[in-house]
């Protein structure tokens, strides 16, 4: 296809670097150089040589990208592409749990808008959360947006009280038992795969919960022939790919994010073509929601 060729020349000639969420389509999913979970991409970005970056996921991700790497060039090439959970988490809210928890420490998932990572401590991913919540000494944790996520971590930590943020990924909030135990009794030696933004009934129906590559390794590595996968289809891509002899079944309700699939093959073309859709942060701001992201990496790496 002339567009995937026209793409990988671009980026050849302008020394560039693709990367890419999990969820994001088959097709970019495949021309990208890195492809990964929300921790590993923002990683990924910050350990770049690359000036440029194109970012093949939602604006939360490569705003997280720009906030670390202020030099680098990102593009983000579906550029109306908004997390709604990112948009549930509303700064007077926030403040207003801040001033009833005055000791509490703010955990922000990176699925946030830069007003709320400037007002947290510390950013977490759900690869990453666990790891970096056996780093926090505080005993009262603001947890926001995602109330699911935060309550699963929350069930980890039981000596901690989590005061959650009343948010939820529309995705993955929506899914019921009833979708689960129907797709049980057709494959019942098949495992259930469950990502934690969904909620306690569901979690509870799960073999093995984790964060989007947390799942796509579980997969690769279980000896089940098969799993009911809980989370957004862009995964089965990658889960396919690793384990061509597995059979891997997507809820009959479909779990699809639309805004992980704005991208198109035609728009990171264009993108890479004009260096357009370029993450643009005011000093000021970036400097505010630093401190939360580098702390995600400080705890969360060592
Ligand atoms: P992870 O890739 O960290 O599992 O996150 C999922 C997600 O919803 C990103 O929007
Ligand atoms: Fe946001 Fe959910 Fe889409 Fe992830 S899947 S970007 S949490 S709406």
């Amino acid at each position: 296809m002339i567009l995937i060729e026209e793409i990988k020349r671009l980026k050849k000639e302008k020394n560039a670097l693709i990367l890419a969420h999990l969820y994001q389509s088959p097709e970019i999913q495949d021309i990208a150089d890195i492809v990964g979970d929300s921790y590993f991409l923002s990683k990924k970005a910050m350990e770049s040589e690359s000036n440029l970056i194109v970012f093949c996921g939602v604006r939360f991700m490569a705003e997280s990208a720009k906030i670390l790497s202020p030099n680098k060039t990102i593009l983000l090439p579906a550029k109306d592409a908004r997390c709604p959970m990112a948009d549930m988490a509303v700064v007077y809210k926030l403040q207003a749990l801040k001033e009833d928890h005055p000791n509490a420490k703010v955990i922000s998932y990176i699925n946030t808008n830069l007003d709320i990572k400037a007002m947290s401590d510390v950013c977490v991913t759900s690869s990453s959360a666990l790891k970096i919540m056996n780093n926090i000494k505080e005993d009262e944790i603001i947890f926001v947006p995602d109330r699911n996520l935060g309550e699963y971590i929350g069930e980890h930590f039981p000596n901690k009280k989590f005061i959650l943020y009343d948010g939820f990924c529309p995705v993955h909030e929506r899914v019921e038992e009833s979708d689960i135990f129907e797709l049980r009794t057709l494959y019942p030696t098949f495992e259930v795969l469950v990502h934690p933004e969904c909620n306690k009934p569901v979690r509870l129906l799960a073999d093995y919960i984790g964060s989007t590559s947390e799942l796509i390794t579980y997969s690769a590595t279980s000896s089940a022939d098969g799993f009911i996968v809980v989370t957004e289809e862009g995964v089965l891509h990658q889960m396919k790919a690793k384990s061509p002899n597995k059979k891997f079944i997507p809820l009959k309700n479909s779990m699809i994010c639309p805004n992980m699939k704005m991208t198109t093959l035609q728009e990171v073309y264009n993108c890479l073509l004009n260096e357009s859709n370029e993450v643009i942060i005011d000093e000021q701001s970036r400097l505010k929601a630093l401190k939360a992201l580098q702390n995600m990496h400080l705890l969360g790496d060592n």
